[in-house]
């Protein structure tokens, strides 16, 4: 469905997110806007605000923010053609699908399809596990791993019987095309022609998106046998490093206690919900990533990983720990008992729920670890140590967790605070992204500056400022980061603030634009704030003319002297007359 920029102008125009939001916050009024408790993180005092006259919301606790489009599809889990149509039908607008681009109608109908064709197989190899006599294997093995039919039916597994087109056979009868079925992860084409069945003699997992839809499925072999696990290919509707399992049957625990447990197997998710972890969450066979984080963030405010206590489980724990200290996002670490995994340990009858609130960060548990590893009786033992530190203190963006961390761990490998700052600010090379950096969230140039953030706030506010702003290429004079490229793309854009498109920006960007969007006009006018960017340029560039003319009279190179001690004569000249620009515009 391609919906013309008219029509969700029009939407946003006849619809009331004040309403909207309303139905899922309790709002009371504040001035020009709207406060309440934002329902995408858990907080006391409201940060969450709404403007109706821009008809934007913005969280000040946890950076969400948008339009009442977003807001659907944050809060209700819809898709944005989803939200657009309920907003368009309570709004009274009627929608033209007739000029729908064919590719993405195209694109649509095939999601559609293979969602079809995934539904069915689901129900294909649930009957096999329920009532087939393929099935008796598989219920015996369920049996022997301690899962009972409540909960083989909550997740929905199932299984394939042994034979190679069991699969094929059953949805070429039901219409299906083989191709499709293909493109769907479900069957393999032969070199030599026709489908045989992806999972064979299996036991079936199903993986839900957030909606419980099956998207893919995952089989294990029934007792030993290698692979293990087969696992469907990335497509159409499935994307690994988007989805976690167990999330869909979580959902409601996740809400409730705000925390998610990370597990590994697909087995220790159904063991812990079995065993009164509702909240146990996996990957789909691949490291964490952003994006998971990104998905997490929406539902809990902090991750507990529970990881086998052997070597291979303690580095597969601190392998994400880039990723959380980079993110900010609050991790803690279970390492169980050599001998377990998550889901032996609970089904041993051990008590996982007094390990999960004793658990320590995840840093501080990947700092013990380094500790037990090293001799740190040893100076060698202790820089090796060290050695390892460094880069994960470097991976951490906020400045003040970054000075606690420092003294911890100065104190923990007994080395000298400001020895360990200096080795973490030289790995800090400038322009390098740390190691693991997660996506564009991770600010290069620590926390927003208060002028850059104005400025945005004038190019959202004021049209009119935009084009001298493109012009006069003040851009250039932005910081990298979200502010800039906000400013980018709000000054290429020549809608008023309400209407900006938000929806195609990257996080950290519409962040940036709805911050701005509920907030009060900035304090200076935009040109004040424009000569203070440039004088700030100005200065920049006249510290590094010093610094080439000190270089320059010290190897006594009057030569090269000359034109630059000209250039700061002239820079100088700038210097002053910007800085009476500023003084004069307040
Ligand atoms: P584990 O080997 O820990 O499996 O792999 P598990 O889930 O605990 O299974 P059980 O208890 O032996 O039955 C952890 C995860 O790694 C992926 C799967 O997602 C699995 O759940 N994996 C493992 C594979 O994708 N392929 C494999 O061959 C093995
Ligand atoms: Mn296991």
């Amino acid at each position: 469905m391609r919906v013309p920029e008219e029509t969700l102008q029009e939407i946003r125009t006849r619809t009331s997110i004040v309403e909207v939001v309303g139905r899922h916050v309790a709002l009371r009024r504040s001035g020009k806007n709207w406060k309440g408790l934002c329902p995408f993180h858990a907080e006391k005092t409201p940060s969450f605000v709404v403007n109706d006259e821009r008809g934007t919301y913005h969280c000040f606790g946890c950076g969400a923010g948008g339009n009442a489009f977003r807001f659907l599809m944050e809060a209700e889990g819809l898709t944005f053609p989803e939200a657009v149509r309920v907003l368009a039908e309570r709004a009274g607008v009627k929608l033209v699908t007739g000029r729908e681009d064919p590719a993405r109608a195209r694109a649509r109908d095939e999601r559609g399809r293979l969602r079809d064709v995934l539904d069915l197989a689901a129900r294909y190899y649930r009957h096999q596990l329920v009532s087939g006599r393929a099935g008796e294997d598989a219920r015996q093995y369920l049996g022997r791993r301690g899962v009972p039919a409540e909960a083989a039916e909550a997740f929905g597994l199932g299984c394939a019987p042994a034979g190679w087109d069991n699969l094929a056979r059953f949805l070429r009868a039901k219409g299906v095309s083989l191709d499709l079925a293909e493109r769907a992860g479900l069957v393999v084409a032969r070199e030599s022609g026709g489908h045989y069945d992806r999972l064979r003699d299996r036991l079936v997992f199903p993986i839900h998106d957030a909606s419980g839809r099956p998207v893919s499925f995952g089989g294990r072999v029934l007792g030993e046998g290698e692979p293990k696990y087969l696992n469907g290919p990335e497509t159409e509707v499935f994307r690994k490093r988007e989805l976690l399992y167990g999330l869909h049957q979580g959902a409601d625990v996740l809400r409730r206690t705000r925390r998610a447990l990370l597990v590994e197997g697909y087995l220790d998710v159904i063991s812990l919900h079995v065993h009164g972890h509702g909240n146990a969450l996996a990957t789909l066979g691949t490291s964490l990533t952003a994006d998971h984080l990104r998905l997490l963030r929406r539902w809990v405010d902090e991750v507990v990983l529970v990881y086998d206590g052997d070597a291979a489980g303690r580095k597969a724990a601190f392998r994400g720990l880039d990723l959380f200290l980079a993110e900010g996002f609050p991790c803690r670490a279970v390492l169980l008992p050599d001998e377990h995994d998550p889901d032996s340990f609970v089904r041993a009858g051990r008590d996982l729920a007094a390990l999960v609130d004793g658990a320590p960060s995840l840093m501080e548990a990947f700092l013990s670890d380094v500790a037990a590893r090293h001799d740190l009786g040893s100076v060698e033992g202790r820089l090796a140590a060290v050695a390892e530190v460094v880069p994960r203190l470097r991976a951490v963006t906020d400045p003040l967790a970054r000075d606690l961390y420092l003294a911890r761990t100065a104190d923990l490998l007994e080395v000298s605070e400001a020895g360990l700052r200096e080795r973490v600010a030289r790995a800090r090379a400038p322009g390098r992204a740390p190691a693991g950096q997660a996506g564009e969230a991770a600010r290069p140039g620590g926390p927003a500056d208060p002028v850059e953030r104005a400025v945005v706030a004038c190019l959202v506010r004021d049209p009119a400022v935009r084009e001298p702003f493109r012009t006069r290429g003040v851009v250039g004079w932005m910081r990298p980061g979200p502010e800039r490229e906000a400013a980018r793309f709000v000054s290429e854009r020549a809608e008023p603030p309400q209407a900006l498109p938000l929806d195609g920006l990257d996080e950290p960007v519409r962040q940036v634009v709805t911050a701005v969007l509920v907030s009060e006009a900035p304090a200076e006018p935009y040109p004040v704030l424009e000569a203070r960017l440039e004088l700030r340029f100005l200065e920049e560039r006249r510290a590094r003319l010093q610094r080439e003319i000190r270089r320059a009279s010290a190897d006594g190179a009057d030569g090269r002297l000359v034109p630059l001690l000209e250039e700061k004569k002239t820079l100088d000249g700038a210097v002053t007359a910007c800085a009476r620009r500023v003084r004069q515009g307040r």
